[in-house]
């Protein structure tokens, strides 16, 4: 592989100057690589800042055009669209997930009506903004129900196509759903939406600042380790995307990122087909009050982001996707 040797080799030349330097470079993002996630509350006209997530906001419906204007005009690809729910509105059952009148569905068909397929829409599958426990699922003495819960979450993929959802993103982690929810969309007259499985999804010690964005953090009892990854397991990642590939899933998703680049690698170099990588709350939340504070300039951004690329991501799932401009300059 190495060809040629010291003195006569030296890598350091290539490296001298900034236009070299540019000639040689491997990787590179564009706005076409990343995803940007949307927060969205009920009420009116307001921008409300995320506690736990600096520079982050929930909008209103009214107040949509704020930020997917801005997403049009940077040539962003996709939002993912993620509903803070009022707790009255949440139960056991998650049944709101199933309103059609809910802020999700709203905003799918305001974004539809407005941009058409300027920008596309993907939407979480699963319950946890919606239920009383926090959970992604139906809950039985502290276990997950999978297939009584599967049965919810094919309604919520077909409500959400029904809308104009271009992309359902199943982040569950119930077994066998990518399966079920394709053979209901196509039996139902959808099949060409889209599935974006999050078939690697870890139990995750980062995805805090989200579980309050969305405001199901004071809520969620226990952890969710009866569905979610064990951190210690990389094979057990190919086995989820192997099954979720069969079952239809056009493109998988990793998640969290940066802990996990390893396993974004494995499942290409495995599997030859989009991985999409998530750069969760708590890497976001870290990275951003480091740079606040001064502890840390905020290169780490971009150098982040590059990693995901290197380790073979085709896009990127980001909070920073907002500001690509101060970026990747
Ligand atoms: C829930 C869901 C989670 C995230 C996206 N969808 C949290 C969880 O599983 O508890 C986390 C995203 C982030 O941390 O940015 N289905």
């Amino acid at each position: 592989m190495i060809t040629g040797k010291f003195p006569a080799l030296r890598l350091r030349r290539s490296r001298k100057n900034d236009w070299s330097r540019r000639l040689i470079q491997e990787n590179n993002l564009t706005p076409g690589d990343f995803i940007l996630p949307i927060f969205l509350i009920d009420g009116k006209n307001k921008k409300q800042p995320i506690k736990s997530m600096p520079d982050v906001y929930r909008y209103t419906i009214d107040n949509l055009s704020l930020v997917i204007d801005k997403a049009i005009k940077k040539k962003l690809p996709m939002v993912a669209l993620f509903p803070y729910i009022e707790k009255k509105k949440k139960n056991n059952f998650g049944t709101e997930a199933l309103n059609e009148d809910n802020l999700v569905c709203r905003a799918i068909q305001l974004i539809k009506k407005r941009y058409k397929d300027q920008i596309g829409i993907m939407c979480d599958v699963a319950l946890d903004p919606y239920t009383s426990h926090g959970h992604d699922g139906l809950i039985s003495s502290k276990i997950i129900l999978n297939d009584e819960t599967i049965e919810i979450l094919k309604n919520q993929s077909l409500l959400q196509a029904q809308m104009g959802c271009d992309v359902i993103a199943p982040s569950d982690m119930m077994d066998g759903r990518i399966g079920e929810i394709r053979k209901y969309l196509d039996k139902n007259g959808y099949n060409m939406t889209q599935i974006l499985s999050y078939a690697v999804k870890y139990a995750s010690n980062f995805y805090g600042p989200f579980r309050n964005a969305v405001g199901s953090n004071q809520l969620l009892k226990g952890d969710k380790k009866n569905y979610q990854m064990d951190f210690r397991n990389s094979h057990e990642a190919l086995r989820e995307v192997s099954l979720d590939i069969k079952e239809g899933a056009d493109m998988v998703m990793v998640k969290p990122g940066l802990p996990y680049l390893d396993i974004i690698k494995l499942v290409k170099e495995n599997f030859k087909i989009p991985v999409l990588a998530y750069q969760v709350s708590g890497e976001y939340s870290l990275l951003k009050n480091g740079i606040n504070k001064n502890l840390i300039n905020k290169g780490v951004v971009l150098e982040s982001l590059i990693s995901f690329k290197r380790a073979g991501a085709n896009a990127i799932v980001s909070y920073f996707a907002d500001r690509l401009d101060q970026i990747l300059d």
